[in-house]
Order: C-alpha cells, then structure tokens, then sequence
C-alpha cells in the first residue's frame, strides 16, 4: 500500500477560501476509504483550533532568513486521516490567510517556503511517503526542493512526486531577489526551473519538477495547454502532457445533500420536493425578497468575486436580465468593483435582487437548496464545486461550457453557452426560463440532475490508480 502525503493550504473542516478546501477535505478521506495510507499536511492559522490535536514535533527549526523560523507540529485525526497542522505563529498567526483582506502578504514566499521546509519535515521524522501530492503553489517548493537540494537525499530515494493544479492563475510570483533569503540556489531562478519573465515563480517550479501533474478536471488539462487559458505556461504544459492528467473532482455528499443538510430550512428528496419549497420561502425571506418570488424563477449565484468567475458578463446583460421574469440572490465577496456591481443591482432592483457581501457557509446551503437555477458564467473553471451541489439539491445550472463545468453539466441537466459574452449568458437564461415555464420539463431536468453521481469514489480510484502508475 504506498503512502501519500499531501501538502495543500487550505482544508475543510479547518480553513477554508475557496473549492481547494473542499477537496482536501474530501478526497484524503475517499482515498482512506479504499484503504490508501494518506497524510495531509497544512498551515495552521489564526483561529485553527487544536482541540484533541497532539503535538508531535516540538520546536521544527527551519533555517530560512537571518534567525530561521520555529514550527511546532500538531497531529490531529479527521475522518481517519492524520491532519499535520505547521504552527508557526509568526508566519501564520495573523488575520487572514493569503493577505489582508486589500493585498497579499508581502511575505507569502517566506511562508509557504517554511511550509514546504515543514512538510519535507513530516515526511522525514513522522509519515514518510512513497508519493508527495502537493497542490497549489502555496505546496510548489516542495517538487522543487525534492529534485534539487534533497536530490540524492536517501530519506527519500524512490519518493515520486505529484502536483495538481487546482487553478493555474495563481502563480506563486515573487522577486528573484528574494529567493536567496529562501534559500533557493541561484541554478534554479533559471527558465528552465523556476523563472518566470524576470520573476520567481513557484508554480512554474513545480510544473517543471513533478514527476505528474494533474488537473481537477479533463477539459481544463486540455484548455491549459492553449495561448487562451495556459497564463504563459502552455508551452510547459504542451512539453509535459505526457505526464498531465485531468481528474474531475468529487463531492462531499455527507456535507452537501438536501435530504440531511441541517443549515437548510427543509430537507427533501427526488422523490419528494415539498422541502425545497419551503427552502425557497425561508430563502426569500433571508435575503430580504418578496414573497411573490416563491412562484416565479429565481436563480442564484455564491462565487469568489474575482475576474476567473465572469462576471463581466453579469454586468453586460443585467439590466436584460432583469427585464426577464428573473429573481437574482448573490452571495460572495473578492474584488469591490464586483461587490458594488451586485450591491448596486441590489439598491436598484431591491423587489428584484438580494446580496449579501462575505463569506456565509450557512447561506450558501440555504441558496443552494432555495434557488430554482444557479449562474456560473465562467471566464475560465478549472472544475468548479458549485454546478455539482446545485445538481444535487434540484437546482439547475446555466454554466458556461469551459473547464469542469462543461465536463459536469450537459443538456439533460442543465444549460450551457460557449461564447464569452453577455449575449450569450443571456441566451442561455432565457432558454432555462423558457424550460422554467413548462413544469413537466423542468422538472424532469431536476431528477435528472439530482440521480447524478459525483462522489468522490470515482475520483479517488483514478488517484490510487495514478499513484500506482507513478511507482512503476
Ligand atoms: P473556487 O475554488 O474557484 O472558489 P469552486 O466552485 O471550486 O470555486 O468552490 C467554491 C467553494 O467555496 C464552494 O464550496 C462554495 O460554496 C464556496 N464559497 C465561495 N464563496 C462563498 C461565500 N461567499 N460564502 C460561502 N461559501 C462560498
Ligand atoms: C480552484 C478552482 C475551482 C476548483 C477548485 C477545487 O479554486 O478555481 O474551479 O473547483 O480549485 O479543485
């Protein structure tokens, strides 16, 4: 049985930003489930409880920066799966997780190269791996300190190396000139390792210097090897598709499924929907919508309000969106031109439109269950968790066709458009209004949607199976 060890930034149940956190929570816990030997390891940041946590490493010292930095390593189980949490409160003590809330944290490259430093160290004193499964750049130093200062390391002679890119418009960039505080040698701040147009990149490190790489969804590991959507790292990518793969995520049903999801209103079935009614009323009336609504289509939207997740085309077309018969609840915080674009709909169109600005996960079950569709006008999705639980709580997608979410959302199921423009949402709304006023339809599409299967178990066999392969 080899042993995994993965390294990411973010998990649930412990911290979470975005769709990264639901599949570090979900998929070790699959891959336990089949009886792999899987390990995770993670920053502990402020507010990360260690209630039943042991420490299991006392006083890590990583000799980074003038005085090095001092990590205590905590253990604690989750579903099973050992969870290494990295306690180093000055790097990781502070509020927020990548930044501020306005910027990064100007230090993220000396963070996240202690992390690495810290995961080689879990693998060397407490769960030694067969295979490293690092995701993100948050985990990119570890590749790249594997194949380069640990080349030749008998601790790790035959260990092979697994990267996934979780989204590839996330580079990781910093200063070359910093790197020599990260101990990084010169031999790899080289084009053909880390140096990405004058800058370090520790994406790109990784990308070079894993022995596979993965995407979260086929599509996607087909659209990164184009000018369109390989952010200047297509031509790698091109150079390593013999080693790339596209794995769709899975879901976590145990957390996302009407029929037992506490934080909703009512809990239903595809065999009995009464409950998602009553989910709708109690949404209108959290958002602060008209009661009339509960007859009329109302489609919802919970996103990071970043540029990845197209809302230019919101923007575009809201006002012939509006004109439509069409209910709008949106939930998400990110970059304010976004947040007053949907504050601003919201002021206008208040009998209309309902915002809530932040990260709310109640909320989120609660649009989920009580929407009748769901938007996800995409620029780009590199899989996208969304479309998946909207499936399953009956609520039907209007995507556009790009990375996961074309691999995820078909005809039977849900609405499609390809072009990026707001015509092109548009038209794909009014076609799922127009399947909203033929009930029979609809709610054939429903079922339709909610007897889908994406749990995790498929996904997870493909990654036992590729750990396999990557061990000969
Ligand atoms: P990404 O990882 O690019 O943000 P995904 O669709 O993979 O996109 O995952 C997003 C996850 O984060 C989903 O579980 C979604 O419900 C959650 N999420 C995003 N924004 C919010 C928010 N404002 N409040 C609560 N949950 C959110
Ligand atoms: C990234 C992507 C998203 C994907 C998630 C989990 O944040 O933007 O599409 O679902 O990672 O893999």
């Amino acid at each position: 049985m080899p042993r995994i060890l993965m390294a990411a930034s973010e998990a649930v149940p412990f911290v979470k930003t975005g769709g990264l956190a639901d599949v570090m929570g979900a998929l070790p816990v699959a891959l336990r489930a089949r009886g792999e030997d899987v390990g995770v390891v993670l920053p502990r940041y402020r507010g990360m409880r260690l209630n039943g946590a042991r420490r299991v490493f006392d006083g890590l010292k990583v000799w980074l920066g003038a005085d090095g930095f001092r990590a205590d390593i905590y253990c604690t189980e989750h579903e099973n799966v050992p969870f290494f949490l990295v306690d180093s409160p000055a790097l990781f003590d502070r509020e927020g997780i990548y930044g501020d809330g306005k910027e990064d944290f100007p230090d993220n490259y000396v963070r996240y190269a202690v992390f690495a430093h810290a995961v080689l160290a879990v693998a060397r004193h407490l769960f030694r791996p067969q295979v490293f499964h690092c995701h993100d750049w948050q985990a990119g130093l570890v590749p790249v300190l594997l194949k380069s200062t640990l080349w030749g390391d008998p601790t790790f002679a035959g260990a092979r190396t697994l990267f996934t890119i979780h989204n590839l418009g996330y580079h990781g960039l910093f200063p070359l000139a910093a790197m020599a505080e990260i101990g990084l040698d010169d031999s790899l701040l080289h084009p053909d390792a880390m140096e990405f147009y004058g800058k370090a990149s520790f994406l790109k490190g990784a990308l070079e210097m894993s022995d596979a790489l993965s995407t979260v969804s086929p599509r996607y590991a087909r659209e990164i090897q184009t000018p369109e959507l390989g952010f200047g790292l297509d031509g790698l990518l091109r150079k390593r598709a013999d080693v790339l793969k596209g794995i769709l995520n899975g879901v976590d049903y145990s957390t996302w499924n009407p029929e037992t999801d506490p934080l909703i209103a009512a809990r239903y079935s595809d065999a009995n929907l009464e409950g998602k009614r009553e989910a709708k009323r109690d949404l209108l009336a959290t958002v602060g919508l008209p009661e009339q609504a509960l007859n009329k289509p109302l489609a919802g939207i919970v996103s990071r309000f970043v540029g990845q997740k197209g809302f230019d085309l919101i923007a575009d077309a809201a006002d012939r969106l509006l004109s439509e018969d069409l209910y709008l609840v949106a939930l998400g915080s990110g970059n304010p031109q976004y947040e007053k674009l949907f504050l601003d709909l919201a002021a206008a169109r208040p009998d209309r439109v309902g915002v809530h600005i932040g990260y709310n996960d109640p909320l989120a079950h609660k649009i989920e269950a009580g929407c009748d569709m769901f938007l996800m006008p995409s620029r780009y999705e590199p899989c996208g968790l969304n479309q998946f639980y909207s499936l399953r709580y009956g609520t039907i997608p209007v995507v556009r066709a790009t990375g996961g979410l074309d691999d995820s959302v078909d005809e039977e199921t849900g609405f499609k458009f390809a072009e990026y423009s707001g015509d092109a949402l548009l038209g794909a709304v009014r076609g799922a209004l127009e399947a909203y006023a033929d009930r029979p339809r609809w709610k054939k599409m429903m079922l339709a949607g909610m007897a889908k299967d994406f749990s995790w178990h498929a996904s997870a066999a493909e990654y036992s199976a590729l750990y396999r392969h990557l061990l000969g």
